[in-house]
């Protein structure tokens, strides 16, 4: 099957109002490229601002409440983020587990959250070094896959990331066969799960992800595009990934 490459920025605790100008960039680019779905996510104060200076480019949520509502100070939902202009969420970032103790079992529950208001999801995944030192990166994977992917999900709503967490910042990056083998464990994992509807779940790879670096990575089987942190601020850095997936 054909899966539109989809090449979505994490701008994580980054940016300002006077930084959305980079998306002027990256929007021209975006359409530029009309075969390649192009996404940013931004922290919940610049949603609104992002979503109403380009509004023709998919602007998203880092994270979502797993609740509705209610007493969670300081939390923020999926109706929230979804009323102020976001068309996605993140959930299961690997920073949101090791900063907040967030779960797989999390993940799953705010997947069906940002679902819940319309969102699409971009759940993540990926194993420390100390797990894939062990040879455990396969089993650790297929573990987390199993317990955050919704039994609903589909491509139409759902895209999975795979970002082993050392290579998240690092400027390393696994090799091509072992990007390739992970993404293709990830696929056998989503079909036994969700059955034929797997095919049509984008596996993106996110880590260390560079102008110079994307072209190969999008190249490998299952790869269906890029989760894109610190190279996702800047147009100067964001467009030429957008270009390799073009
Ligand atoms: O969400 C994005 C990832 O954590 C990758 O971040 O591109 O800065 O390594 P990075």
């Amino acid at each position: 099957m054909t899966r539109r490459k989809l090449v979505a920025g994490n701008w994580k605790m980054n940016g300002s109002r006077a930084g959305l100008a980079e998306l002027d960039g990256i929007a021209a680019a975006a359409a530029s490229a009309p075969g390649v779905d192009v996404a940013v996510a931004v922290p919940f104060t610049l949603i609104a601002p992002a979503a109403t200076r380009v509004p023709a480019l998919q602007i998203g949520a880092e994270d979502v409440h797993e609740a509705d509502s209610g007493a969670h100070t300081g939390c923020v939902s999926a109706a929230m983020v979804a009323e102020a202009g976001a068309r996605f969420a993140i959930v299961g970032h690997s920073e949101r587990r090791a900063d907040q103790g967030e779960t797989s079992h999390d993940a799953w529950a705010k997947a069906a959250a940002a679902r819940r208001q319309g969102l699409h999801v971009i759940s993540c995944c990926g194993e420390t070094e100390a797990e894939r030192d062990a040879d455990r990166a396969e089993r650790v994977v297929q573990a987390q896959i199993e317990k955050s992917v919704p039994d609903n999900a589909d491509g139409s709503w759902f895209t999975l990331a795979y970002e082993p967490r050392w290579a998240i910042g690092t400027g390393r990056t696994p090799t091509l066969e072992q990007i390739a083998a992970i993404h293709s464990i990830a696929r056998a994992k989503l079909r036994m799960l969700i059955g034929d509807a797997a095919d049509g779940v984008r596996i993106l790879y996110g880590g260390s992800v560079t102008g110079d670096n994307a072209e190969t990575i999008l190249a490998c089987e299952n790869v269906d595009g890029a989760l894109v942190g610190g190279a996702s601020i800047t147009a100067a850095k964001f467009v030429p990934i957008i270009e390799a997936a073009a």
